[in-house]
């Protein structure tokens, strides 16, 4: 397969989302749909990648810097007119175009080399990936003449009820020789509901040029799912966090209660370990083999090392990195440490930007106290050490070697290794302290 280069249209107000977002930004699976549709795009083969941007275009912008060209429609005038404003960029460009809007986060990328590959093959000028569902809704109906060649794409709005009967739909997803599309654009008309240029007509133009246009059926209608509004944008999040949820069963990975499990699409995880019940495992995560995580867990942009034991009640926070064999329990939060091998904070915690040794025993309700009101602090615990109930550490310190902090305990100044530290009040017991009070209320009543 020769190489293409992706255009992606995003460019539309999006209006149907009633956002202040534009909608190819809109998150599926933890990841906006632009960033699915270009990861899938180069994944595919594409050699580069330019993105139509308009509607709130700067943001789209800065959140594609290094990854995708952006070329500018200022004015939102079509579908068609859209992927004109691609022709600068493309000038002199004699291969093919994957056309593909930036609202189908769920296409695969066998889908487009699957696409290209029957267009190169069949010699096509134009090649249309198209979906047969049961409920074709509002999407283009892909027209074809009585021998079953594309003879037409009919919008919805535009068709008539016949037309509309039709079940093969258009993705919106396209193969294009480059010089037959730019050809073809300039000859458009807005002649239809939405006083919109159509790129869909481009292909009764280039049939009306004597050029072969076929079209491709995806085999999973659902990856073809075009997302216009806050309903479709959740059935998408549900398609795709099933597809993770199989992946990851596949490769080895229980999901107690897969319904229950929301891990984005970038998080890796090991083999043989046990995801529980409503557990969010999310951002750039990776977790080892044989690991325990949840119930009620929440993970994000953190690396857990084979192993860990994480929950229930746990929230591991961005940064945190879990050495092999770590417990992390009930009602423990760690933010940005870095935990070593078999160290066991398991109840009532809070730990941030810490740098905890291996083999460390930290106490119910211990605390960090990393923020001063102005800056963040470091804590650092070595090797061994033992950190009782209820201490508060408060940072920047350091606890050494198999040093021991006695219970209860706020520690201020670094702790010797192999030292026992004790910051608290000294107890004092007061020897019949109750009779005497008692004794002494009696008396008062007596007076009244
Ligand atoms: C489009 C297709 C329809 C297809 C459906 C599949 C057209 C005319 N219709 O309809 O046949 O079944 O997708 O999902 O193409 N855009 C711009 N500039 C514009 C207008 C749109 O960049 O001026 C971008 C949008 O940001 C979006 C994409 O083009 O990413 C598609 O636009 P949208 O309005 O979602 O088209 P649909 O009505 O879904
Ligand atoms: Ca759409």
């Amino acid at each position: 397969m020769t190489s293409f280069v992706g255009l992606v249209l995003a460019a539309g107000l999006g209006k149907r989302m009633k956002s202040s977002l534009p909608k190819a930004l809109h998150q599926v699976a933890g990841q906006p749909m632009i960033d699915h549709v270009i990861g899938t795009l180069i994944k595919s083969g594409a050699s580069r990648v330019i993105t139509v941007v308009g509607h709130e275009g700067h943001i789209l912008q800065e959140h594609l810097a290094g990854r995708s060209e952006t070329v500018w429609q200022h004015e939102q005038l079509g579908t068609g007119h859209a992927a004109a404003q691609a022709g600068p960029a493309l000038a002199g460009y004699a291969g093919n175009v994957i056309v593909i809007p930036g609202d189908v986060p769920l296409l695969s990328a066998s889908a487009i080399q699957n696409l290209v590959e029957a267009h190169e093959t069949r010699g096509y000028a134009a090649t249309v990936l198209t979906m047969v569902v049961d409920d074709p809704d509002e999407y283009g109906r892909v027209v074809r003449d009585p021998s079953g060649h594309v003879s037409s794409i009919v919008e919805y709005r535009d068709a008539s009820d016949e037309i509309r009967a039709v079940r093969e739909v258009n993705t919106s997803v396209y193969c294009f020789n480059n010089h037959n599309l730019f050809n073809a654009l300039p000859l458009l008309s807005n002649d239809n509901q939405q006083g919109e240029y159509y790129l869909t007509d481009v292909i009764s133009v280039l049939i009306s040029q004597n050029l072969p246009v076929g079209a491709v059926a995806l085999d999973d209608a659902s990856e073809g799912m075009g997302i216009n509004s806050r309903v479709g944008l959740a059935a998408a999040e549900q398609a795709m966090r099933d597809r993770k949820r199989r992946s990851l069963m596949e490769d080895g990975v229980t999901l107690v209660d897969p319904a229950s499990a929301f891990i984005d699409t970038q998080v890796t995880i090991g083999r043989d370990t046990v995801i529980m019940p409503f557990t969010v495992i999310s951002g750039s995560t990776s977790i080892g083999e044989s690991c325990s995580i949840g119930p009620y867990v929440h993970i994000r942009d953190s690396a857990i090392g084979d192993g860990c034991n994480v929950g229930p009640f746990a929230f591991v926070r961005p940064g945190t990195v879990l050495g092999a064999r770590v417990k992390v329990g009930d009602f423990v939060e760690v933010k940005n440490s870095r935990v070593g091998e078999g160290t066991k904070i398991p109840h009532l915690s809070y730990i941030g930007d810490a740098v905890l040794g291996a083999g460390i025993n930290i106490g119910a309700g211990t605390i960090t106290c990393n923020y001063d009101g102005v800056a963040k602090h470091t804590t650092v615990i070595d090797d061994g050490a033992f950190v009782g109930a209820n201490s508060n550490l408060v940072a920047p310190v350091r606890v050494g070697q198999n040093a021991y902090i006695a219970t209860g305990s706020t520690v201020t100044t670094d702790v010797p290794a192999e030292a026992l530290a004790i910051a608290r009040a000294r107890q004092e017991n007061k020897d019949g302290w109750v009779a005497k009070r008692r004794a002494a209320q009696a008396a008062k009543e007596e007076k009244k």
